[in-house]
């Protein structure tokens, strides 16, 4: 660690680790409640819907703390700047600390705005607001008052100021159905596959550039590439969302030629890791950070790229839509593209927060691969439940609860998945939480 602030980020990503657990704890319930059938008496005072309300916004949470707590960690160094102020990181770091608790213990009180992953209620949203404008204006300060930019510092700042502007078009209520969809998938689709893809494409360049110590114009030419496709491909692909809405037809095709060309910027990135991997210097202290970089450009390319593209065609949406395939997908992706983002910037941070030169990778390394496997065995559970579901209900045209009977096994499979999967978490939090030196021979 090179400057005092950085500090910051390390409460930060405590937070977001410990959201990170009981995020997982209510997938667990969620699966459970799918394979087995639970006392009525418990569903009306915890139903489904606030279960599933928590494990999404916690997810959304955690991450963007981390997204945060990163960018604290950067800036410092990309600016050779101390954070404009210490201060108002802490404030905004209580502000959506208290947002987060005072929504989930409404949602459990039936307090919700009911729109999925955003069922934050009005207030609290202007909280999260204001929360954003303090760490933009903070970032902003730092990097004017030091006067030093860099392409990497440019993106991720985009990237930033993208995300909270579009947070601002979910707060409204819409009385048009369709406007209201519209305007949800304006924040769910451009943030994961616009706005947190530039964020994303900033920090693993940093990360990079740091671990390989290759030449900044190397890495930054790359990044111009991959910004400039993921906004061309992604803003257009937002039409794969306007297929059933009742938007009008010509976003059948907008949407299916765009949104298929989705997955060549995430491509690009592989690419693009794979090209520094050749640069690699021969001695990394901790070469963990490598694997999780590595393991984050490839499950990004498979769950956001490969998984999104099996359904993004109308002909094959028509059937999958809002089914146990999207579901796998969507664990698929967000674990891929932006868990292990997240994981990558703690184990490259954190070591250097706590003064640690090297460290045992042996806890770190189990709960890695736990966690990849057990996703991976994941998204094919939920992948088959939902090809049995689309089948069954879409082409057969059962009911929704004789399909259920059908698809209760894989979501009894996913739900003992689960089980490892979270094993996995809490091995590589605990490892994080508790960091220390390696003593003896260094590995
Ligand atoms: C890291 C990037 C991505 C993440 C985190 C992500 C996540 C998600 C999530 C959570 C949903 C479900 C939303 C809901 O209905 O509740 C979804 C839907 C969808 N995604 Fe992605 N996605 C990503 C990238 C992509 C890409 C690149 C494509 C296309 C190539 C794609 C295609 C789709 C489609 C077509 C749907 C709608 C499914 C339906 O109609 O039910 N996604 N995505
Ligand atoms: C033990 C691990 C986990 C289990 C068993 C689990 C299970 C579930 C279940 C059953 C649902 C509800 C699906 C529905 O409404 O039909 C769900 C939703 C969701 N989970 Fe998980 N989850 C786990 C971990 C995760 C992780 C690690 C992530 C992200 C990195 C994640 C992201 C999501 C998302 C985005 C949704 C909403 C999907 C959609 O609307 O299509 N989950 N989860
Ligand atoms: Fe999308």
């Amino acid at each position: 660690m090179e400057y005092q602030s950085q500090k910051i980020a390390h409460w930060y990503f405590r937070i977001a680790l410990v959201l990170f657990v009981l995020q997982v704890i209510m997938g667990l319930w969620l699966a459970f409640n799918y394979a087995f059938t639970v006392p009525q008496q418990i569903v009306d005072v915890f139903p489904f819907a606030t279960a599933r309300a928590i494990h999404t916004n916690l997810l959304v949470l955690w991450m963007l703390l981390g997204f945060m707590g990163g960018t604290y960690y950067i800036i410092p160094e990309e600016t050779s700047s101390e954070v404009y102020s210490q201060k108002l990181a802490w404030l905004q770091l209580m502000a959506f600390v208290a947002t987060g608790v005072i929504a989930i213990a409404g949602f459990v009180f039936g307090w919700t705005k009911g729109r999925p992953l955003l069922e934050i209620p009005p207030p609290l949203n202007y909280v999260v607001a204001a929360g954003a404008l303090i760490f933009l204006f903070n970032i902003g300060m730092t990097m004017f008052r030091a006067k030093r930019w860099t392409v990497i510092q440019g993106v991720l700042l985009g990237g930033l100021v993208f995300i909270a502007v579009l947070y601002l078009f979910g707060i409204p209520f819409y009385r048009n159905e369709v406007l209201d969809w519209y305007y949800w998938w304006w924040v769910i689709h451009l943030w994961v596959e616009g706005s947190w893809e530039l964020v994303t494409g900033a920090i693993m360049a940093f990360v990079l550039l740091k671990l390989t110590g290759v030449e900044r114009s190397v890495v930054e030419k790359w990044l111009y590439v991959e910004i400039g496709l993921f906004l061309f491909t992604g803003i257009a692909g937002t039409g794969h969302h306007y297929y059933w809405v009742g938007a009008p037809r010509y976003w059948l095709w907008v949407g299916g030629v765009f949104s298929a060309m989705e997955p060549l910027p995430i491509l690009l990135m592989v690419i693009d890791t794979m090209n520094h991997l050749k640069h690699r210097r021969e001695q990394i202290a901790n070469p963990h950070t490598w694997t999780l970089a590595v393991a984050c450009a490839i499950f990004h390319f498979i769950g956001a790229g490969v998984w999104g593209f099996a359904h993004t065609l109308p002909q094959i949406n028509y059937y999958t839509h809002g089914s146990q395939v999207t579901v796998s997908h969507g664990h698929m992706a967000f674990f891929g593209a932006y868990a292990l983002l997240n994981l990558t910037v703690f184990y490259y941070a954190i070591p250097k927060l706590k003064g640690i030169e090297t460290y045992r990778p042996t806890r770190a390394k189990f709960g890695f691969w736990t966690m990849c496997c057990a996703m991976m065995l994941m998204g094919l559970t939920f992948g088959i439940a939902g090809v049995l579901q689309t089948y069954l209900e879409r082409i057969l045209g059962l009911g929704y609860m004789t399909a259920q009977s059908y698809m209760r096994f894989w979501m009894g499979a996913t739900f003992a998945l689960g089980i490892f999967f979270f094993a996995g978490v809490v091995v590589t939090v605990v490892d994080l939480l508790f960091l220390k030196p390696a003593t003896g021979r260094a590995e």
